[in-house]
């Protein structure tokens, strides 16, 4: 087994209750929840390898693809909609050469959209690792994203 699940695992009893915490732990030690730490957990927790899934895929706050280096957080929201974040998305598509949801294949960019970053007043907006980038334009992006290699 991984070294990483072998430390995660050792502050938990592998309760059933515990699947939650124990899915959050695996993925913060190995930024996403991969087939096998899914097959782990099942063994550890006793729980069937199905339900861990379905636990795991009802919350949005698990990932099963790993992240790249530069993480894009796209900005759903209502006001970054009206202020034309779809032509944002698509920008970044179109530098980093992988869709929303995906993890370039060299793991530099990842791209992932939410409800609302929580900064509305500076629509439309991302989040490049954390930082927010506002009041994007198409052009804006081109810049940002200048030294970024097309993959595709
Ligand atoms: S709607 Fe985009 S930050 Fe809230």
């Amino acid at each position: 087994m991984d070294k990483q699940l072998v430390e995660v695992f050792s502050a938990f009893d592998g309760k059933e209750e515990e699947l939650i915490p124990i899915l959050q732990k695996v993925q913060d030690a190995l930024g996403f929840l991969s087939d096998d730490s899914i097959m782990e957990i099942a063994r550890f927790t006793r729980v069937p390898v199905s339900s861990v899934f379905g636990v795991a895929t009802f919350y949005a706050q698990f990932r099963f693809k790993p992240r790249g280096d530069t993480h894009i957080l796209v900005c759903r929201g209502t006001a970054c909609h009206v202020k034309g974040v779809t032509r944002i998305l698509e920008e970044i598509e179109n530098q980093l050469g992988i869709k929303e949801g995906e993890t370039s294949i060299d793991r530099k960019y990842s791209i992932e959209s939410v409800a609302c970053i929580g900064a509305c007043s500076l629509a439309p907006c991302v989040m490049v690792n954390g930082k927010v980038e506002a009041n994007l334009t198409p052009q804006k992006i081109r810049k940002l994203f200048k030294t970024a290699v097309k993959i595709n």
